[in-house]
């Protein structure tokens, strides 16, 4: 079992529809009214070196949904990379909460808070990928499966630029066998590193993988994603070299018509509307984004309780001497 989330690519198939499925029971029973205190007792420390909407508030309420509590260490509010190495600040946090999940700026800051906590670590994040997003995607294209369709009928189409988010989708649907393709201008399209991936999932999964400028391979979607046009947050472009790059990727009424009857819109929001998607497309009745975005909570329930299910389990009789022993020794204390 790996002890970390830190890509899926380190997950066969099995597991990843595990995750997927395991957070869709947890939705459906907390849909019925059923919480289940699967993180009881348990604290989350959430390191964030960027801003974040969806990600901190799903995981904080899946959290507390469920039973735990979380902790917000914004930017600038740990000493993480400052005075204090990551290795150091992931020995420290192994003992101070029961999982971290970390939105970073480097990919491998993750992977050395990996390497260095003894807890489990789910990444948030990073300059490379955003597996939680994948999760939470997946739970939506399993809900929104085309009538009479599995999923290695599936065409999954990103339009725009080679994000995290990206890559990340090409690497989830190449691995569970659907058909990616990823549709962006020469220059800012997945990497030949992002495209070896593609091929060894879909060699595993007998799922395809297409890297294209040619909007026809737009035809026949299920499913059309996008992103902001470039890089995220601190990252961006200025907006007039950026219209002029992407302006044929907009996602609006004409590029889903490209898609297969019922085709649906998906992004992984923030949006700049108007730019990669037009408003039309985005409130339109085929758009799933507002779904989408709630099942990051969906996600984050899943993946908690997947990556700390290892915890040891006490007995009835053990926690009874445990609390028998402190009473003995908080009554042998005056201040009692
Ligand atoms: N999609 C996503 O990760 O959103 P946030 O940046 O708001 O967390």
């Amino acid at each position: 079992m790996v002890k970390d989330f830190i890509d899926t690519n380190e997950f066969t198939r099995e597991q990843l529809v595990d995750m997927i499925e395991l957070s869709l029971a947890i939705k459906r029973a907390i849909r019925s009214g059923y919480y289940p205190p699967l993180m009881q007792d348990m604290t989350l420390g959430m390191i964030f070196q960027q801003s974040s909407t969806r990600t901190r508030v799903s995981f904080e309420t899946a959290m507390s949904q469920m039973g735990g509590h979380a902790q917000y260490l914004g930017p600038g509010m740990i000493q993480l990379g400052g005075h204090e190495t990551i290795g150091d600040t992931g020995k420290v946090l192994s003992r101070l909460v029961d999982v971290v999940m970390a939105r970073v700026i480097e990919h491998r800051t993750i992977v050395e808070l990996a390497q260095s906590c003894t807890v489990p670590v789910l990444n948030g994040m990073s300059d490379y990928n955003h597996p939680t997003q994948e999760i939470g995607d997946l739970c939506t294209i399993f809900e929104h499966l085309p009538q009479g369709k599995r999923l290695k009928d599936v065409k999954v189409v990103f339009v725009g630029d080679g994000t995290q988010v990206c890559a990340s989708l090409g690497f989830i649907t190449t691995k569970l066998g659907m058909h990616f393709v990823h549709y962006g201008p020469a220059g800012h399209q997945l990497t030949e590193k992002h495209q070896t991936i593609l091929e060894r999932n879909c060699q595993l999964s007998g799922g395809s993988w297409l890297v294209t400028d040619d909007r026809s391979a737009v035809r026949d979607a299920d499913f059309i994603y996008t992103d902001v046009w470039y890089g995220l947050y601190e990252n961006e472009m200025p907006k007039e070299e950026r219209v002029q790059v992407f302006h044929d990727y907009q996602v609006n009424r004409e590029l889903m018509a490209l898609g297969a009857i019922g085709c649906k819109f998906l992004h992984c929001l923030p949006a700049t509307r108007g730019e990669d998607v037009t408003d039309e497309v985005a409130d339109s009745a085929s758009s799933l984004c507002w779904e989408q975005a709630g099942n990051r909570l969906t996600a984050m329930r899943g993946l908690l309780v997947y990556f700390t299910r290892c915890r040891p389990e006490h007995t009835e009789l053990e926690i009874a001497a445990a609390r028998d022993t402190l009473e003995r020794f908080l009554q042998d204390r005056i201040y009692c």
